[in-house]
């Protein structure tokens, strides 16, 4: 009789597993395909829409808020690297050309998943300043070990006089 419900516990938890990867690799992006949300294709990221080249890394809009736009694809982020200022509320939208990522800011306690066909919004406000390694925690792919990114906090009067291209991206050049 135990050994009954040891199977049925684990037959009921592959089912879940099996049932939440489905819905990211499934069901949300055929949602999205279907119209769902304003979608962007995976094939045309680079092309069309909020996430061509020249609209990733961060940008300020009118009233002063901050918005990152990143692309995760395999195995990198695009930008590689980006800079915010500290102490600063910064909307992230994030986006995958492929497959699911998931970027995680390491000494902080916050991560993002990207998701191929769906953005996904979070607001993040880095306290400290210094340098964050953003692994990928989601295995992507034979490179996912080697897919890390950059973020770069740093004191908000020294972000202000950044030039827009110098806010891009803190990649070396
Ligand atoms: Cu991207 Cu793992």
């Amino acid at each position: 009789m135990k050994k009954r419900i040891g199977f049925g516990v684990a037959i009921a938890l592959f089912a879940f597993a099996l049932l939440s990867t489905r819905f990211y690799m499934v069901d949300l992006p055929v949602w999205h395909i279907l119209g769902g949300g304003n979608a962007p294709d995976p094939a045309t990221l680079h092309l069309r829409g909020e996430f061509v080249e020249s609209n990733l890394g961060i940008a300020e809009d009118p009233k002063g808020t901050f918005t990152v736009r990143m692309i995760a694809q395999q195995y990198v982020f695009v930008p590689q690297c980006i800079v915010v200022p500290a102490d600063v509320p910064i909307r992230f939208r994030i986006t995958s050309a492929d497959a699911t990522h998931m970027l995680s800011f390491l000494g902080t306690n916050y991560g993002l998943k990207a998701v191929p066909h769906a953005v996904t919004e979070a607001t993040f406000t880095f306290a400290k300043t210094g340098e964050f390694k953003i692994p990928c925690h989601e295995f992507c792919g034979p490179g996912h070990y080697a897919m890390r990114g950059r973020l770069d906090v740093i004191p908000e009067n020294k972000f202000s006089p950044l030039t827009p291209e110098e806010r891009r991206t803190c990649e070396p050049r």
